[in-house]
């Protein structure tokens, strides 16, 4: 598959100077889809896991543009920036069956629950 994802290059926050941000575009070249990687040497705890990341990247703020949804792009897009030998965990919403659908996909399996309305989900590679 063509790769189509893009580094955004952005340092949002001061203290997460390696996190990434990328952008994802269609064959049109228009722009569907966006993601964050929070690089673990950009915090020791996790404010979520309240718990050392040990070595794991943080995935955030997955959202594909409503127009654009079910049309595979966040699942493209994530195999595109999960890279082999690291490992991540996100936080998603009990309820938020499309997007557990895809990290179940893609290897991501049930950790824990937050103590919200939320679990985590973490991938070992
Ligand atoms: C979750 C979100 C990112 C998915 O983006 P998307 O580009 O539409 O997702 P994709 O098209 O790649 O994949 C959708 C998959 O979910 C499946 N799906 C859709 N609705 C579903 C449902 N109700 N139950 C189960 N699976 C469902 C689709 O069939 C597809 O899987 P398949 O390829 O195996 O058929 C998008 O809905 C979104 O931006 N939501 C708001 C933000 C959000 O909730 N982000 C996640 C935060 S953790």
């Amino acid at each position: 598959m063509e790769k189509r994802v893009v580094d955004m290059g952005i340092n949002l926050f001061k203290i997460f100077p390696n996190t990434k941000y990328y952008f994802y575009y269609n064959e049109a070249n228009q722009l569907v889809s966006h993601v964050y990687i929070q690089d673990p040497n950009d915090s020791l705890e996790h404010p979520v896991l309240k718990e050392p990341m040990n070595g794991m990247y943080y995935v955030w703020a997955v959202e594909t543009i409503n127009q654009f949804r079910s049309q595979g792009y966040a699942q493209q897009m994530l195999e595109q920036v999960i890279e082999k030998n690291k490992s991540y965990f996100l936080r998603v919403d009990n309820n938020n069956v499309t997007a557990i659908h895809i990290y179940t996909k893609l290897g991501f399996k049930y950790y824990k629950n937050s103590g919200e309305s939320d679990q985590i989900m973490i991938l070992y590679q």
